[in-house]
């Protein structure tokens, strides 16, 4: 099919998810269907993208809902391989980013990005899309797939699409639906931090400590909420930056619960060495 489309120059699209699709994919695949045609969405819970404790076995798997959803949404094509296709017995060998793959999300969760960058590649060569589509709320892993299509000079373009959001701001994830209602309440801090470490930017303030000791603050101050990391980096590198001066994101992943949260605001300077930036929240 791949072959075929781009013999007659058409834009192959390809949206991978794990399914438990949400208003977040539904707009990755929105974007997609009106950039390219043929358009292919996958379903495939990515057994090596989640450590040992993690919730592999309890991730949701919504499968019938999920290719109705885009069935409606016109995806062309579902490609939802079992796990025994995607990694046969013999199965060996494995896509690492190097350093960008160790730090935050990388840091907790040890091996995640290796299953991660393994899957997106194999699904890449699979289907061989001209686009692929990503959400920015998985900002690093959005920055890490772009890095191996760079590095490893695939034919697809990876194309980061901004997050979307829940009417009280929680951050669209498939994974909200752990969450009971007090928690769910509490998920919204993560927002409001963000809001605030912005209003603290649009001020003026650039010193990244002086941010991350307010985002820290505000998070403490919701019981429910236990931080694993809040910090500025460079949007490139996702090293730490000590001035805000260029592209950057504030990064955040906090447990409510059990449940383990990201957010992000990225930071984009208005011009070229401007100190003005945009925000995406
Ligand atoms: O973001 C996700 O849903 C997954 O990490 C991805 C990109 C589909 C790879 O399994």
């Amino acid at each position: 099919m791949a072959r075929q489309a781009r013999a007659e120059s058409r834009i192959i699209g390809l949206v991978p998810t794990m399914g438990a699709l949400h208003e977040g994919h539904a707009s990755l695949i929105a974007r997609a269907k009106r950039e390219c045609s043929p358009l292919i969405a996958s379903i495939f819970v990515n057994p090596k993208q989640f450590g040992p404790d993690e919730d592999f076995a309890k991730y949701p798997r919504t499968f019938e809902s999920d290719s109705e959803k885009l069935r409606q949404a016109g995806v062309d094509t579902l490609f939802a391989p079992e796990a025994a296709e995607i990694y046969p017995k013999d199965f060996s060998t494995y896509v690492h980013v190097e350093g960008l793959s160790e730090r935050l999300e990388g840091r907790s969760r040890p091996g995640h990005f290796r299953g991660v960058t393994t899957v997106v590649m194999k699904l890449l060569q699979i289907v061989q899309p001209h686009r692929a589509y990503f959400g920015r709320k998985d900002a690093q892993q959005a920055r890490l797939i772009t890095q191996m299509a760079r590095d490893l000079n695939l034919d697809s373009e990876i194309v980061v699409c901004p997050i979307v959001r829940e009417p009280d701001r929680l951050a669209l994830s498939s994974r909200n639906v752990y969450l009971n209602p007090e928690q769910r309440k509490a998920a919204t801090i993560l927002y409001r931090a963000l809001e605030a470490a912005k209003k603290e930017l649009e001020a003026g303030g650039r010193d990244a400590l002086h941010l991350q000791t307010s985002l820290r603050r505000k998070l403490d101050s919701e019981p429910l909420a236990a931080v694993d990391y809040a910090e500025v980096v460079d949007a490139e590198t996702f090293e730490p930056v000590v001035r805000v001066s260029r592209a950057c994101y504030v990064l955040l992943a906090v447990f409510i619960g059990k449940t383990r949260l990201i957010d992000n605001l990225y930071l984009e300077p208005k011009a070229p060495e401007s100190d003005e930036f945009m925000f995406h929240l």
